[in-house]
């Protein structure tokens, strides 16, 4: 059984989702063991309680700098002898230190087709700039800002009468169908990274 933590911000959709594909089987051979929040009133967290995980507010304001902050994360995430860390909507950059703990073993959603729209409101700018289609990415995450190597895209389709919401709603629903898929494909061993590619293992 692969130990999964979630870091997140906000709301927790893709957490809740990925913690529900969990019970009913759709993603194998994996366990929330801890979920970790950088705000005290994200309702991610909040959930998290009820559902009776491990749930951890860790407050930046308690810290020197980015780097102790993420310190602090990587000795729960070690303790916890986390295999993989799932960033789902948590809004801060994560330092190297960080990512060089855990290489190849966190991975990020992202609402948009990267590299297309990186960073905040990456729906917003997928409208301004017009494009037909957008979607959602997997990705594993490296040192600059989504940018490590992608593991799975859904597209999206764009129509002329979308507003922020109704597109990031749509994209949002495909977001809980691929994280769950991307998580799934990685604990149960079905890829590898081959420079920046993820391919699939031949059977
Ligand atoms: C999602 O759109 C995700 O792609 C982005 O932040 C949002 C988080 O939503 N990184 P939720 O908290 O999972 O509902």
């Amino acid at each position: 059984m692969k130990r999964l933590a979630v870091l997140l911000s906000g709301r927790g959709s893709n957490f809740i989702k990925i913690y529900e594909n969990i019970k009913s089987g759709v993603i194998k051979n994996a366990e929330i063991v801890l979920v970790i929040s950088n705000k005290q009133d994200a309702p991610g967290l909040a959930y998290a309680r009820q559902a009776g995980l491990n749930a951890i507010y860790l407050n930046p304001k308690d810290y020197p700098d980015r780097e102790e902050y993420d310190r602090a994360i990587v000795d729960l995430l070690k303790r916890e002898k986390i295999d993989l860390v799932c960033l789902a909507g948590y809004m801060r950059i994560i330092t190297k230190f960080f990512v060089e703990s855990f290489p190849n073993r966190i991975i990020n959603i992202h609402p948009s087709l990267l590299p297309a729209f990186p960073g905040l409101d990456a729906q917003k700018q997928a409208l301004e700039y017009g494009v037909k289609y957008t979607g959602c990415t997997v990705h594993f995450v490296d040192e600059k800002v989504d940018h490590g190597a992608i593991i799975l895209q859904e597209v999206v389709e764009v129509l002329d009468d979308d507003s922020v919401e109704t597109l990031s709603a749509r994209i949002l629903q495909k977001e809980h169908i691929v994280y769950s898929k991307a998580i799934d494909l990685i604990v149960n061993d079905k890829i590898y990274i081959d420079g920046r590619t993820v391919k699939f293992k031949k059977v």
